[in-house]
């Protein structure tokens, strides 16, 4: 039979049970496996929350190196994926490409996609591990006309990661540890978030027994969108916009509270969070810390102040419980980072990874069926076709 109820944009429907991420939106706590965001920021690194994420308990130090080990052991990939990058314009949108890259390591692992034990899991869990931060590097590289190689086996994961895609040809490269635990702690806020647009198009996508990196590809170009994981690129671009503008935030409010504008204040308001985002708090610290660590004064960051002053002042955002998400502030400190902007919602993807893993794995685990949600019809009645020239 039909269904009698709708839920556009699921706002009110449960998909599955998790024990992963636990989230409530109106006191604003997050905690992966039951440990607290802040706790974890502050506490954990990267690598350790992965481990938690994707096999549920925090690793010992012999787990988390094994793991570590594993990982850079698959942390080649095919010099054809060069080729394959190669032939995209430089003007491409690094999403993108990491989405197609991500899908065409499926062509080159062939034997990530059939997974029916454990065992068979956890290897292709290690390759994308490993695999992914090549990509991201590289589709930055590629962008700024710097040789694609790879990575150093005796650094820690997120320092890799910055060696990867900062190294000069010809030129020793200096390990910053502020930038190093920025990324650290903005990977890890990003971890996971339970049934959010890109986490559920990964369990989706794999419910049909379509291959991780394949799930992981639909999962990176639903994170794109700029309601999503693209809002930290939207954020910035709107920040400059106001700057070139000459600062005047308060016209920009007024084009947010303006129903006839499709203009919203991008890095505000969350479909889970209606007080404030925690993540955020933990951001705005360490985009302070991080640009006077760095020695920046970024006049974007007062407009960014000045602006949430604003709307936490402001009855329209007041009454409708928008307040700055994870987005708002986490383009900033990229900035001071020196990446593009373009490449934020890379940044995402990456500290996103774990968390795409860790849901798909458990949607196999758990044998959930096939997602396949229903509709209710609201097109024409039976009618009788007409032939082409009697039209
Ligand atoms: N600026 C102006 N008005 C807004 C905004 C905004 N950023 N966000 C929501 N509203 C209004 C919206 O117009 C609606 O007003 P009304 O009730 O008068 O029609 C009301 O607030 C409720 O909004 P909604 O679109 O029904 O809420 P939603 O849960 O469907 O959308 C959202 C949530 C995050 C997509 C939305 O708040 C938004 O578009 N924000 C800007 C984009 C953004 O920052 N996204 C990043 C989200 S956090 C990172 C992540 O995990 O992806």
């Amino acid at each position: 039979g039909g269904i009698s109820t709708l839920d556009s944009g699921f706002k009110n429907t449960g998909s599955c049970e998790s024990a992963i991420t636990f989230l409530d939106g109106e006191k604003g706590i997050l905690r992966y496996r039951g440990y607290s965001i802040e706790e974890l920021a502050e506490k954990a690194d990267f690598l350790e929350v992965a481990f938690l994420l994707i096999f549920g308990e925090l690793p010992t130090k012999e787990q988390r190196d094994k793991f570590h080990a594993d990982i850079k052991a698959q942390s080649v990939v095919d010099e054809d994926i060069k080729r394959i990058l190669e032939a995209f314009p430089k003007s491409a949108h690094p999403m993108g490409v990491l989405s197609s890259l991500t899908s065409a390591l499926t062509a080159f692992n062939p034997s990530s996609v059939n997974v029916n034990s454990e065992e068979d899991m956890y290897k292709a869990i290690v390759k994308i591990m490993g695999k992914f931060p090549v990509l991201v590097a590289w589709t930055h590289r590629r962008k700024q006309g710097l040789p694609l190689d790879y990575g150093d086996k005796n650094l820690g994961y997120v320092e890799n990661v910055l060696k990867m895609m900062f190294r000069q040809p010809n030129e020793e490269y200096i390990q910053n540890k502020v930038l190093v635990d920025a990324l650290d702690k903005l990977l890890i806020l990003h971890a996971d978030h339970e049934q959010n647009c890109s986490t559920s198009t990964v369990r989706i996508v794999g419910s049909s027994h379509a291959g991780l990196f394949a799930s992981i590809s639909a999962g990176i170009s639903a994170l794109w969108g700029p309601l999503h994981g693209g809002a930290n690129q939207a954020v910035l671009e709107m920040l400059e916009a106001i700057k070139i503008d000459g600062g005047d935030t308060k016209k920009y409010m007024a084009k947010a509270k303006d129903k006839d504008d499709p203009f919203r204040l991008m890095g505000f308001g969350h479909r889970v969070y209606k007080n404030f985002d925690p993540r955020a708090r933990i951001i705005k610290k360490a985009a302070d810390e991080v640009l006077e660590d760095l020695g920046i004064e970024d006049p974007i960051l007062d407009i960014a102040k000045g602006l949430e002053q604003e709307a936490l002042k402001d009855s329209y955002f007041v009454d409708r419980k928008l307040y700055p998400n994870v987005d708002f502030y986490s383009g900033i400190i990229y900035r001071g980072m020196g990446i593009p902007t373009d490449m934020f919602t890379v940044m995402f993807a990456l500290g996103r990874l774990p968390g795409w893993i860790a849901q798909w794995k458990e949607m196999r685990l758990n044998k959930e069926p096939i997602g396949r949600p229903r509709q209710l019809y609201v097109g024409a009645t039976k009618r009788t076709f007409v032939e082409i020239d009697k039209r």
